[in-house]
């Protein structure tokens, strides 16, 4: 699977706000990652935004008019309906908030909604006096009470030139949503999951740190493979450049020391751990309070470290552990012997020599190497496809171990 969202039918309503620009963002967004994206467009969004331009984006006809005879609504005008995996209100106004609280199906949009059975997801959009108009609110409130999906609106900047609530949320925070609500529907809803990402930093002084070159990039593509399948996912991050995913929490972390804290707590009620960060195996034995300044003196100096405690054998037994071996020579040698002595149920050993895995690329090459002893040699995936052959193992080893 590419991405969580190939093959899947999304319907996505875009209502009369002077947000659903946005939406074409969204429409394209969902599309390269492989959904079909139907749209329907309200009367008044027509105002805003054109048919054509989400027909060019999506490939797909778009709908507006239930009445049209030249549509595939006019034969079947439940159709969408029936097909939809989610459907998506982006951007959501007012008028269609209260026309999906109080069941009026006026148009092709609210009668889709009404007539299907796939979840819904709402963004809302509008003035903040709009937004906090009791009768808004208390539209919002039925659809919550229904389990209707709202995402935002964020504060910030209005249309009306105003700060306050009422943003529509960015189409990014929209299609994590939609991953977390399909992924309702995983095999792996039955599991807690933390995975560790990033490289940690132990600091010298105020302004240096030892760290290393890892992304994060692996840990985060584990834990978007797991929530996609319905797993309650940790994230526990050092890494500082990659945006949050939508996971149960992240918890961000900057020293071993954090990390270790952090990674126990959340393995207390955890089934799985998979340990993708890279641990500093060293850290300096005292911290300068000040910035070290320049020996103008000598060409030399030296920071005395010493080894970091390595808290994987901390980590409940009853926690099935994933760890990493980064590898420049005798992947598979070093690999098992590092399984063994961490206690280790999988080991997945890179070859960090290769420049199409490893630090900071999407793609991976991977080995694993499980506690029956058995290696298995992946070919170059992405980093996401690798993330769901380690869920397949985990779930192998879980199934095994009764
Ligand atoms: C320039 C302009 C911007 C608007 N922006 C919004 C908006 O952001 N949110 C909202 O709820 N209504 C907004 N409206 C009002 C809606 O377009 C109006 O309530 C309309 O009936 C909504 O129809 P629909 O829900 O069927 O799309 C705006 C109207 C205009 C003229």
């Amino acid at each position: 699977m590419r991405t969580a969202l190939e093959g899947k039918n999304i319907v996505l309503g875009v209502t009369g706000s002077i947000a659903a620009y946005k939406a074409l963002d969204a429409a394209s967004k969902l599309t390269q990652a492989g959904a079909l994206v139907d749209v329907i467009l309200t009367a008044s969004a027509e105002k805003f935004i054109t048919r054509l331009s989400f027909q060019s984006i999506t490939h797909r006809q778009v709908y507006t008019d239930l009445f049209d005879s030249s549509s595939d609504l006019a034969i079947h005008h439940v159709a969408l309906a029936e097909r939809a995996d989610l459907i998506a209100i982006y951007p959501a106004t007012a008028n269609t908030l209260a026309k999906l609280a109080h069941g009026i199906a006026d148009d092709t949009l609210s009668t889709t909604v009404l007539a299907s059975r796939a979840p819904l997801l709402v963004a809302p959009a509008m003035d903040g006096y709009m937004y906090n108009n009791p009768a808004t609110q208390a539209n919002i409130n039925l659809l919550e009470q229904r389990d209707i999906h709202i995402i935002g609106p964020s504060s910030g900047h209005l249309a009306s030139g105003l700060t306050g609530t009422g943003r529509l949320v960015e189409p990014t925070a929209l299609i994590e949503e939609i991953k977390v609500i399909l992924g309702r529907q995983g095999d792996l809803t039955h599991l807690s999951i933390v995975v560790s990402a990033g490289g940690t930093q132990e600091p010298i002084d105020p302004v240096r740190v030892i760290t290393n070159h890892s992304s994060g990039k692996m840990g985060y593509a584990i834990a978007e493979a797991a929530r996609d399948r319905g797993a309650k996912v940790t994230l526990v991050t050092a890494s500082k450049g990659i945006p949050d995913p939508a996971v149960h929490t992240v918890t961000k972390v900057t020293t071993v020391n954090e990390m270790r804290n952090a990674v126990l707590a959340a393995c207390e009620d955890a089934n799985v751990v998979i340990m993708a960060a890279a641990i500093s195996d060293y850290t300096p034995v005292t911290v300068a309070t000040q910035k070290i300044k320049k020996d103008t003196e000598s060409d030399r100096m030296s920071i005395e470290v010493r080894k970091t405690n390595d808290f994987f054998l901390e980590i409940p037994p009853q926690v099935l552990r994933v760890g990493f071996a980064a590898e420049s020579e005798h992947l598979v040698t070093n690999a098992a012997e590092k399984l063994e002595r961490k206690g280790m149920a999988l080991i997945v050993a890179n070859d960090i020599t290769a420049a199409d895995s490893g630090f900071n690329v999407d793609t991976n090459r991977v080995t694993f190497v499980d506690k029956t002893g058995m290696s298995e040699e992946l070919p170059l995936l992405t980093k996401y496809e690798v993330g769901h052959k380690i869920l397949d193992k985990v779930q192998s080893l879980l199934h095994d171990s009764g």
